[in-house]
């Protein structure tokens, strides 16, 4: 198993989220994806990955959003043969001492198991009504735009089968944002492959701050528009299986 982990200037909290990981699942192994964060998170990395076999790094040239520096490190671990690959935030909000739910919910038979806050059971911790209102806003218009029965379509906590991935296809993926995780979750669905919600407990960060952006919602605005009117990005996707 291969738990992906993006960073943009996560310097404070890349040990600690390295460390968790480590200890509630030590077979597993970690990549963490780093888009040249100024505060010198890539270095952090690098240093605990010298010390471990079981941590790994990407450096890409430059922050590119959070869906290209997932597609790059699919491709590399699908290349190195994992057989499951996880989505992870590194700042705390994901608690990995969660994730054997997860995969539980994989070996139930899921194809896509979503780690989800609005799902009964499912909470999040310590954010501001403003940031709670987005969140619910922006599922409950992906769900009438795009007709998803999935509660928690932006969420980053989730575990994919690689053959998942490799069903899907991700060479026509564009999201550069957080809607990477929406289109995503509607090629899978629209594959007809299994999704599954499990509840979480979302904590929001104490250390760094959030990358969420006014750019990062209005192209998720966007594209869900465009997919729920065009059936895209399912169309290009099924071409090519
Ligand atoms: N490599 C890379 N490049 N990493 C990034 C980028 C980027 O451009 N932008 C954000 N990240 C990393 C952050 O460093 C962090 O580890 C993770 O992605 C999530 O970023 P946050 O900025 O902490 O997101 P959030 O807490 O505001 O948003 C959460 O909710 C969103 C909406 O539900 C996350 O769980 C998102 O994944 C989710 O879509
Ligand atoms: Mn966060």
């Amino acid at each position: 198993m291969l738990i992906i982990v993006p960073t943009y200037n996560e310097r404070g909290n890349v040990p600690m989220i390295v460390e968790r990981v480590r200890a509630a699942l030590p077979e597993a192994h970690l990549l963490v994806v780093d888009d040249n964060s100024p505060d010198g998170t890539g270095e952090v990395a690098d240093a605990l990955a010298a010390e471990d076999d079981h941590v790994h790094v990407l450096h890409r040239p430059g922050k590119e959003g959070l869906g290209a520096a997932y597609i790059e490190a699919f491709r590399w671990g699908l290349g190195e043969g994992y057989n499951v690959l996880v989505e992870m935030d590194a700042d705390g909000s994901h608690q990995p001492e969660e994730l054997p739910k997860l995969l539980e919910a994989l070996a139930g038979g899921a194809d896509l198991a979503i780690g989800s806050r609005w799902v009964p059971g499912g909470e999040v911790v310590n954010w501001p009504a403003s940031r709670e209102l987005l969140s619910r806003g922006a599922n409950i218009y992906t769900r009438i735009m795009l007709g998803l029965a999935v509660r928690d379509a932006t969420a980053g906590f989730r575990a994919y089968r690689a053959e998942t991935l490799e069903k899907i296809g991700l060479a026509d993926v564009e999201s550069q944002g957080y809607c990477f995780q929406v289109d995503l979750t509607l090629r899978t669905a629209r594959h007809g492959l299994r999704v599954a919600e499990v509840p979480i407990t979302f904590v929001e960060r104490t250390v760094g701050t959030s990358k969420m952006s006014r750019r990062i919602m209005t192209e998720a605005f966007w594209r869900i528009a465009v997919w729920g009117f065009t059936g895209l990005p399912a169309r290009f996707s099924r071409r090519r299986t």
